[in-house]
């Protein structure tokens, strides 16, 4: 037994008897005698206590974890206190992986691309993350304490709720969803689980996966295989009849024979001109064009092209003016402009009347270049001019299905210009004429091709 116990054993002691006896005295001095003796055993306990505790606060809170309960609390408290310590740190690492593992699941969580929808066995949200809320369309304040029914209203979304519960199976469905204005397609996989502790306590776990773009994507590729097929077919048909009839005779009339063959022929190019514009596509839109950049003078361009079409110009009985000071230099493909240059004068020269004009025009204004064709021709409808870039899709096909073309050359325009990292713009008026512009930003081109020459 150290000293200190020692003291405030004997401390204690006198200020119990003290007090008692005290208290039971009936002599006046003896119990004044007794209060003062029990006065004492308490002055003596209260001080050997403060001093103790004053040398191991000091040592706790050096290392707070690490306490050696000394001299008084040796005999008492060492091995209580070493207990106590050793819960306190076992606690402490505990609390330390359950935030680690919190914190990573949260994160998880949170940068998933699946919604997720935690439920209890009555459908009700315990917790969303972000996709959730950005691919619903609701915060997760609105959802969580709600019914997911009532958060998301949608009969395909109430009868898989009801499903998973009821079956208690894997359920897995794309349903079309049109909540918060826009219509999606979402792929949503249910399951129930059970805890693992054996509580019997389940939930119900909800991804929610958005599948809108991807649906779009294949629409798309299939819209497109149907089309090429329908446009390869046409011209195929034709040209598998006027042989058969040149087969069964009409070789042997001469001025018919010329015009049937003169018909395959036209059919021929028309086939080979819409697989060449395929092709063409197809390696723009592959993303592995490789840019060319270097200075280019437009006027050197406009001359090339007018030698190009001249031909056709000149049976047409058309002019192609050049509207840009010369020189006019810029940044940019070459050859990409070029086949920009050509589909937008094959157009113009096709659509507009004999003996109409036909405009080359540039212009250089805050960092952009803008090269355009414009023509004086039978312009396009207002409502059908956001529909010409798409692959295909030609105005009024009656009215056109006797010029010539695939209804693939403003797509392409359009992809050059994207690849250019530029934007084209169309504009036209019924009976006035249409002008396809090309705004190219030269800045950054300038930047990365010609250092120094910005
Ligand atoms: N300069 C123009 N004048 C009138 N219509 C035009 C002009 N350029 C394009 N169009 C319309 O836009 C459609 C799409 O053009 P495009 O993609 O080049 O296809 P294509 O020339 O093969 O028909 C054309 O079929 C035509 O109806
Ligand atoms: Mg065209």
């Amino acid at each position: 037994m150290s000293f200190q116990t020692f003291v405030l054993a004997t401390g204690g002691v006198s200020f119990l008897f003290g007090l008692l006896f005290g208290a039971l005295s009936g002599q006046t001095t003896l119990r004044i005698l007794l209060f003062a003796v029990a006065t004492a055993g308490l002055f003596l306990s209260v001080r050997t206590i403060r001093r103790t505790i004053g040398r191991q606060s000091a040592s706790a809170l050096q290392n707070p974890l690490t306490i050696k309960a000394q001299g008084l609390f040796d005999d008492l408290f060492d091995p209580m206190l070493n207990g106590l310590i050793r819960l306190l740190r076992e606690k402490n690492e505990v609390s330390g992986r359950l935030a680690e593992v919190s914190s990573r699941f949260e994160g998880v969580l949170e940068h998933m691309v699946e919604g997720v929808a935690v439920t209890s066995p009555n459908a009700q949200i315990l917790l969303v993350n972000a996709a959730f809320e950005r691919i619903l369309e609701v915060s997760s304040t609105e959802a969580v304490g709600n019914r997911l029914g009532l958060v998301i209203r949608d009969v395909a979304i109430h009868q898989l709720v009801e499903e998973v519960f009821r079956t208690r199976a894997k359920v897995v469905r794309e349903i079309e969803f049109s909540g918060g204005g826009k219509k999606k397609t979402l792929s949503v996989v249910a399951t129930v689980s059970e805890t693992r502790d054996g509580s019997g306590k389940s939930y119900g776990i909800f991804l929610f996966y958005d599948m809108t773009t991807i649906r779009g994507l294949e629409r798309i590729r299939k819209d497109f295989v149907a089309n090429v097929s329908h446009e390869i077919r046409t011209p195929l048909t034709s040209i598998r009849g006027y042989a058969e009839a040149l087969t069964d005779g009409a070789l042997y009339d001469p001025e018919l024979a010329r015009k049937f063959l003169g018909i395959i022929s036209d059919q021929a190019d028309r086939l080979s001109r819409m697989v060449n514009d395929l092709l063409e596509l197809s390696r723009l839109e592959s993303g592995t064009v490789e840019l060319r950049l270097g200075e280019i003078e437009l006027g050197v361009q406009t001359d090339r092209m007018q030698e190009v079409f001249s031909s056709r110009l000149r049976d047409r009985n058309m002019q192609l003016r050049a509207d840009f000071p010369r020189p006019f230099r810029y940044i940019s493909d070459e050859s990409l402009i070029e086949l920009v240059l050509t589909n937008l004068l094959d157009n113009a020269i096709k659509y507009s009347p004999p003996g109409r004009e036909i405009r080359i025009f540039a212009e250089q204004n805050d960092g952009i270049v803008t090269i355009g064709v414009s023509d004086n021709g039978p312009g396009i409808p207002r409502e059908e001019l956001p529909r010409v870039f798409e692959r295909f899709y030609r105005v009024d096909r009656s009215r056109s299905s006797n010029i010539s073309g695939t209804g693939l050359g403003l797509s392409i325009v359009r992809h050059v210009a994207t690849i250019l990292k530029g934007r084209v713009e169309i504009k036209s008026d019924p009976g006035e004429g249409t002008t396809v512009s090309l705004h190219l930003p030269q800045k950054m081109l300038r930047a990365t091709s010609f250092p120094g020459n910005s």
